[in-house]
């Protein structure tokens, strides 16, 4: 019985090759692909991975903060995760006399270990299909209102039965596959995180900006930090007495390298895909909201990079402002490309045309219309909402009047704010946005898509230019004295200042207008969605579908493999110290490296020093930090990127041209020994070979 099962499993498999590499699977449905891995090197059991009954290797894998990964490394709770994932942090601790971001941080003992007030990490303690308990009480005939409140009652139930602050454990009901299933999962946080290391950013930013989504790729993109917890090994607030976390598992570190062919599984949390949307979604998304977002930043990208060039007081200003408009302008360009090279819109046509046919004498007929028509109507809305939001509200005098009236309300103090903003903030920029970004929200959107306030205030300056001069002359947002001097008393004269009048009429419009009618079609379109997703997967009901990303923990397998990003041109899929002593140079801020890495790379031997290598793995936004495991589950990297030809993936996996990037473990321990100095901390951790 059991060996046939097997067969049936492998022939399966075989039968229905979902293509190449794709997917991000749920660890504790791993077995389903088990076969598959092991067909391409993997060595690793399902039980292995993800285990109900013993430690495993999710037991050393954690959500880092808000929005990345992280990996334990040693039995006294050390921890790797990227450079861009501890920024915060590290700059939190920088001062003019230490400036950890430039000069980077090493603790040379446990004492000098930093706490991070606010930051935490998470374990999966366990995950489960509790589809039927969380559907108990639902019939079909109960309209989505009604079942969503049964969903909510009944997770309820489950949640606050498990839930225990005190103890660190925080649990989630989660709507998986379009909520056609429920699962249910248990976290133990710990919030006593403390910083280990960090390179310099000329290493662990290393290529900036420049290099971000790119290959050839030469970032140290890590830094260290330890977990405590109090004397029972449990989560507890920072305190001194805290002790290093003894964790169930650990991950052991190969140094044997990577070449390609290789199998790679990336184990993290990725945020958002949306992979089984229809076509609708794709045109909308690659035709429409990608170039005019590009567009739009690409404007307020040349405004800040002419003043950035300059002066280096506002290059400095400006660097993570203009850092955070270009992430994702620069991944937007790909997906676009990436969707339309791949026809994306028109196999999804043909894929619904199939469906079509399928649905035309079941429960399904009329959904693919039903959901076309949703979309087109939400469409115009949605497209104003994302105006509003790459225009109106990136005018930084506007988005800090509306934050300072606001803690004015609160009857908080406006200082910390006050000072923060005026130290990155430089007004020729805002300025020339101002015109560029109201000007392109004039053009582009119907009268019927801005509010009266738009055309009244355009009618009575003349132009964008009288009416940004009135704005900026009168206000008193941009006085800093001022500004300083405010009090709750002020709020009533605040209601006339050009700016905060401006925010709050954009605003008002935004919240009523646009925002009820885009949320309302919004959970229509979610609803179809659902039903879409269960449809599909009746439709192919051999294919082993894996959940659209939604933070929970995956796991997805690849190879080291490199790439052709166009004709004639193929990119191979390491990266050594050779490539970053090519681009340094000290006049390129991105490129500038430390002068102890031009020493070391002169005494010579290094040439060959492994840093970066591409793989792929089916990866996304979230899974920043997360462990490159090799065929025996050892840990051969860091992953931090994708290249940005392969960013559509979000939507779509095109096995030629989606490529994970990841920092290589070895790199990690040249730059902990050779720049750091921290030898003690290479004393703790464990190695394969
Ligand atoms: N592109 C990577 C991600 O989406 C890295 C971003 C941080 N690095 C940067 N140069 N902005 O998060
Ligand atoms: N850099 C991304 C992150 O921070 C990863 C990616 O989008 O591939 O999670």
């Amino acid at each position: 019985m059991k060996k046939s099962f097997l067969l049936f499993l492998v022939l399966l498999t075989a039968l229905v090759p979902v293509r190449a590499d794709e997917g991000m699977w749920l660890p504790l449905l791993i077995s389903s692909r088990i076969a598959d891995m092991r067909a391409k090197g993997c060595r690793l059991t399902a039980e292995d991975i993800y285990s109900v009954n013993q430690a495993s290797l999710k037991d050393a894998v954690v959500r880092f903060g808000g929005g990345c990964t992280g990996e334990v490394v040693s039995p006294d709770g050390l921890l790797f995760t990227n450079h861009h994932c501890g920024y915060g942090q590290i700059q939190q601790h920088s001062t003019v006399e230490h400036d950890y971001l430039k000069d980077g941080f090493w603790a040379m003992s446990r004492a000098e270990e930093l706490p991070n007030p606010g930051l935490t990490v998470s374990f999966l303690q366990s995950m489960e299909d509790v589809t039927e308990r969380v559907l108990k009480g639902y019939k079909p005939s109960m309209t989505n209102g009604q079942r969503d409140s049964v969903v909510q009652a009944n997770s309820r139930i489950l949640t606050e039965s498990i839930n225990n602050p005190a103890k660190g454990i925080r649990s989630t009901v989660e709507g998986l596959y379009y909520a056609n299933q429920y699962f249910l999962f248990v976290y133990k946080i710990y919030s006593d995180v403390r910083l280990v290391g960090a390179p310099p950013s000329s290493i662990g930013k290393f290529g900036g900006d420049t290099d971000n989504w790119m290959w050839p790729r030469h970032t140290g993109d890590f830094s260290i930090f330890r977990i405590y917890a109090d004397k029972n090994n449990e989560p507890a607030e920072y305190s001194k007495d805290n002790v290093p976390y003894k964790p169930k598992r650990y991950f052991t570190i190969s140094r044997k390298g990577v070449k390609e062919g290789d199998f790679t599984l990336v184990y993290g949390c990725p945020g958002t895909t949306k992979e089984y949307v229809t076509s609708d979604e794709v045109r909308y998304t690659g035709e429409v909201s990608d170039p005019e977002k590009i567009a739009l930043r690409t404007m307020r990208l040349d405004i800040q990079k002419k003043y950035m060039s300059q002066d280096q007081a506002v290059r400095i200003q400006y660097s993570s402002k203009n850092a955070n408009v270009s992430n994702a302008w620069k991944k937007w360009q790909g997906e676009a490309k990436g969707l339309a090279r791949r026809k994306t819109v028109e196999s999804k046509q043909e894929f619904e045309a199939r469906f079509r046919k399928w649905a035309e004498n079941n429960e399904y007929k009329g959904l693919l219309e039903e959901i076309s028509a949703l979309y087109e109507q939400r469409n115009p809305y949605f497209r104003a909402q994302e105006y509003y939001n790459e225009t109106v509200s990136t005018i930084e005098l506007l988005a800090f009047a509306s934050r300072i009236y606001a803690t004015l309300e609160q009857g908080r103090p406006v200082d910390a704010l006050t000072e923060a903003f005026f130290k990155d903030y430089y007004q020729p920029i805002d300025e020339e946005a101002f015109v560029a970004m109201m000007g392109a929200f004039d053009k582009q959107l119907s009268a019927d898509f801005k509010p009266a306030y738009h055309a009244q205030k355009l009618a009575q300056y003349g132009s964008l230019e009288a009416w940004r001069n009135d704005v900026f002359a009168r206000s008193v947002f941009t006085d800093k004295a001022k500004v300083l001097k405010l009090t709750k008393a002020d709020l009533p004269k605040l209601e006339a200042d050009p700016a905060y009048e401006m925010y709050k009429a954009y605003n008002q419009w935004y919240r009523k207008d646009l925002q009820p009618v885009v949320s309302r079609l919004g959970q229509q379109i979610s609803l179809a969605n659902r039903r879409y997703m269960k449809a599909q997967m009746e439709f192919e009901p051999n294919k082993d579908f894996y959940p659209d990303a939604n933070r929970t923990l995956r796991v997805s397998y690849g190879q080291v493999a490199g790439y052709k990003p166009s004709d004639a041109i193929y990119y191979s899929p390491v990266s050594t110290l050779q490539g970053i002593i090519e681009k340094d140079n000290p006049d390129i801020f991105d490129y500038n490296i430390p002068q102890t890495l031009r020493d070391i790379y002169a005494e010579g031997g290094h040439d060959d020093q492994p840093v970066c290598f591409l793989a792929t793995n089916h990866t996304s936004g979230g899974n920043s930090g997360s462990p490159v495991l090799n065929a025996d589950g050892q840990l051969i990297g860091i992953n931090f990127d994708r290249v940005w030809e392969g960013t559509m993936s979000d939507l779509a996996f095109d096995p030629d041209f989606c490529r994970n990037i990841s920092l290589d473990i070895r790199y990690l321990l040249f730059v902990v020994e050779k720049i750091g100095h921290a030898n003690w901390l290479l004393d703790e951790m464990t190695f394969a070979d």
